[in-house]
């Protein structure tokens, strides 16, 4: 049985509303920052040791982007590769999503500058801002419905260049971040991988579990809240994240494999939200997934936000993980809170 709210519904319920996606994945890309920054870099500008770091996240290295870079630069390179791999030119795309909490500028969207970057045409564009690490595999779900009322090609990035935002002197969170973008371009089929569903959903009462509060209109960014010392600083209920994390994204996953009638023994691989080790073992554990079934490389970029997924992705297609015939499923929660998991045949 699925649930929403307090809803329950069966399988052939779900069937018998739900329009077959016409969403196919036509290109996959990725970026990440040369610069790899070591846990054993961090413990010399912090009280912090690569045991800790490793034995609570898993964590080994992460990128760091160039003073040169920023989130345009890094969704840009990763977009053309996408675009390249669908054999495609800037000017097929029909649409942009773009998911980041660490946008270019206040205004307007990183998605609009992307278009001009790209040179695309006067397509619509926007950002999915301030959505946390969920933010990718929910603008999939808005673009299979774009796609699914007209058949357009659009590119979805998630992008991050968390190490710039975040305060460089809170051991317990700068450690965990790291810089990238993975792009795909949907549109419809026929295409290497089919988006067959998507479940999402958000709990807003858990806002506050984790957030970076300043420099919106509650806490306007000016002399007070620099002095503060604040302006830049995550705030994070690290065990609550945890719990619900992995409670979302095990629940998630179980979902969508219901809605397409699957479970989870026909599941190649679970690319889930790259934020710790130990919440992707937790989530494996509680689905009963076995170790080859899960996509891992928290070890070597950190929590790269809503690059996680796509870049993943892109990585596990690049290095054959993902092989045609694979049922993959996608799964990411973050800040929000948010949740979602896709199901993709290849
Ligand atoms: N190095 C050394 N010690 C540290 C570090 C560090 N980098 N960071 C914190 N500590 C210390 C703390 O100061 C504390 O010390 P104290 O006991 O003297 O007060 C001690 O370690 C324990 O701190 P906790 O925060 O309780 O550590 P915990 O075991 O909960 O681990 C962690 C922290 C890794 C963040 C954990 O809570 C966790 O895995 N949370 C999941 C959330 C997560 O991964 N978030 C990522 C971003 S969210 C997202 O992607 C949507």
């Amino acid at each position: 049985m699925a649930c929403i709210g307090m809803t329950v519904f069966s399988a052939e319920v779900w069937k018998r509303f739900s329009l077959p996606s016409m969403a196919h994945f036509l290109g996959f890309g990725g970026y990440v920052p040369e610069r790899i920054m070591t846990n054993d870099d961090w413990s010399q500008l912090l009280d912090t040791s690569d045991e800790w770091i490793t034995q609570r996240t898993g964590i080994k290295r992460r990128r760091i982007a160039a003073p040169d870079e920023t989130t345009l630069t890094l969704a840009r390179d990763a977009a053309v590769v996408a675009i390249e791999d669908a054999s495609l030119g800037a000017g097929d795309i029909d649409e942009i999503i773009l998911a980041t909490d660490t946008p270019e500028m206040y205004t307007p969207d990183t998605a609009a500058l992307l278009q001009e970057s790209l040179e695309c045409r006067n397509i619509p564009t926007y950002d999915l801002g301030g959505s946390g690490c969920a933010g990718f595999v929910q603008a999939l779900d808005i673009a299979r419905a774009r796609i699914a009322f007209e058949p357009k090609r659009i590119l979805v990035v998630g992008v991050e260049l968390l190490t710039r935002m975040i305060d460089w002197k809170d051991r317990s969170t700068a450690v965990l971040f790291g810089d990238g973008a993975g792009a795909v371009v949907l549109g419809p089929g026929p295409g290497r991988g089919h988006l067959l569903d998507v479940v999402a959903g958000t709990e807003g009462r858990y806002a506050g579990i984790l957030t970076l509060a300043s420099g919106g209109t509650r806490n306007p960014f000016n002399e007070l809240t620099l002095a503060s010392g604040d302006y830049n600083r995550v705030i994070m209920d690290g065990r609550r994240v945890f719990t619900e994390a992995v409670r979302r994204m095990s629940e998630a996953s179980a979902q969508v494999l219901e809605k397409i009638g699957k479970g989870v023994s026909d599941v190649a691989l679970v690319i889930p939200h790259q934020a710790n080790l130990r919440i992707i073992d937790a989530v494996r554990k509680r689905m009963g997934l076995a170790e080859d079934q899960v996509y891992v490389n928290v070890d070597e970029y950190g929590n790269t936000g809503s690059a996680t997924v796509p870049f993943a992705l892109y990585e596990a297609i690049g290095n054959g993980r993902v092989k045609d015939g694979d049922l993959v499923v996608l799964t990411a929660f973050g800040a929000g809170f948010h949740w979602a998991a896709a199901a993709v045949q290849f």
